[in-house]
């Protein structure tokens, strides 16, 4: 296979071996507790296994009100430090670098006392406008968190700006009605998610690799676009991100006909990291969405779309992706079904996700040690 998706590269202070990436795949896997157990290391160990040359860990939450579900990672005190340095580990063990996503939900949260730029209303909630002391308090929360992953041995940290959490919300006309200096203009709306970036960078230092996943387009009416965020790109690109790890699609539109539509193509958010890639040459950019075939994943590289290709369901699906894609393994790569969404569902159920690809003993295997 193309050896240019076997070819190292530096992200920001990491040594990545290759440019396949296991992207955050939140399934649903730490108890009530918050905390790391076996299955969220077991399945680490896997994607780490994989071939991939980076693991970006799934959401983990700064503070308990910004939890999107009971059963997720927090980081928002000092005892969760010794489990977190275990999932580390266990990435690391594969040599490869571990990067940790640092997160929260906004109006998202699964919690009665959900916060939010403004109070629009979500899942039949109207949360709570955050104020001044509230920001602050937000702000201090994720530079908190990044120490706590620097210290748990996270060789890097990911500002969770994907999804519409709470991030984008601030810099989305839909969700950020605020007149006051978070709110107006695009340039106001990019004030919260700058200050966060500022607050990451000032308590970890500059050598230390701090990415961003970003939202170019929620695919909602009214909703942010390339026309916004290329700016906010270019903004981030200024502040020292590291990397822009590029999406597309928010909650509200998971559902909705185009996105669904758009979710069954080949590489389809791929064009927004394409549009990231060319307004910022300097920044390494991850490409995202059904890359299922290696070939796709060496055109995208190849094209200059993007540095590096993630697989999040993809990878889930066939955890030898890497390596069949290497002619290690020739077996055919065992595709993520588009429209299935089964992982999906069972997150949003709160019960531990498996895939519907997975061989009938796998996955008798998973519902007996999970409960059903
Ligand atoms: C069940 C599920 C959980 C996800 N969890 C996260 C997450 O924690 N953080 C994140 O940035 N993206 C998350 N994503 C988005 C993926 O990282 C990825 O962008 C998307 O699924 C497209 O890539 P794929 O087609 O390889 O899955 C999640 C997606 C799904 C379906």
């Amino acid at each position: 296979m193309d050896s240019l998706l076997f070819s190292p590269l530096r992200l920001g202070s990491l040594q990545v071996p290759n440019r396949i990436v296991s992207l955050p795949l939140y399934l649903a896997y730490p108890g009530e507790d918050h905390a790391v157990d076996d299955l969220v290391l077991d399945y680490y160990d896997e994607m780490a296994a994989s071939g991939v040359g980076l693991v970006i860990v799934e959401n983990v939450t700064v503070e308990p009100c910004g939890l999107g579900n009971p059963r997720t990672l927090l980081i928002s005190e000092d005892r969760f430090i010794p489990g977190l340095a275990r999932l580390a580990q266990t990435i690391q063990r594969h040599g490869i670098p571990a990067v940790l996503q640092i997160h929260h939900a906004g109006r998202y949260a699964n919690r009665p006392d959900r916060i939010a730029p403004s109070p629009v209303e979500t899942w039949g909630v109207v949360p709570q406008a955050m104020d001044q002391a509230c920001i602050d308090r937000v702000v201090g929360a994720f530079a908190a968190g990044a120490r706590r992953a620097r210290e748990a041995g996270f060789d890097g940290v990911e500002l969770h700006g994907g999804t519409g959490y709470l991030l984008p919300q601030f810099l989305s006309p839909r969700t950020n009605l605020r007149e006051d200096a978070y709110g107006g203009d695009a340039s106001r709306r990019m004030r919260f998610p700058l200050e966060v970036l500022a607050a990451v960078r000032a308590e970890v230092g500059a050598a230390f690799t701090v990415g961003y996943r970003f939202l170019a387009d929620e695919y909602m009416p009214g909703g942010l676009t390339l026309t916004d965020t290329l700016p906010f790109a270019q903004a981030l690109a200024g502040a020292g991100v590291s990397y822009l790890s590029v999406m597309a699609g928010c909650y509200d539109a998971f559902q909705q006909p185009r996105y669904l539509e758009d979710d069954a193509k080949e590489a389809f958010m791929a064009p927004f990291a394409q549009a990231v890639k060319r307004a910022l040459p300097g920044i390494p950019v991850v490409a995202a969405g059904r890359i299922q075939r290696p070939e796709t994943a060496a055109a995208i590289l190849r094209d200059g779309m993007a540095d590096l290709v993630g697989l999040a369901r993809v990878l889930f699906a066939d955890p030898l992706w890497p390596r069949k894609a290497r002619g290690e393994i020739h077996d055919p790569i065992n595709p993520c079904t588009p429209g299935c969404l089964l992982c999906l569902k069972r997150v949003k159920e709160q019960r531990p996700a498996y895939c519907g690809r997975w061989s009938k003993a796998r996955r008798e295997r998973f519902l007996e040690r999970v409960g059903g």
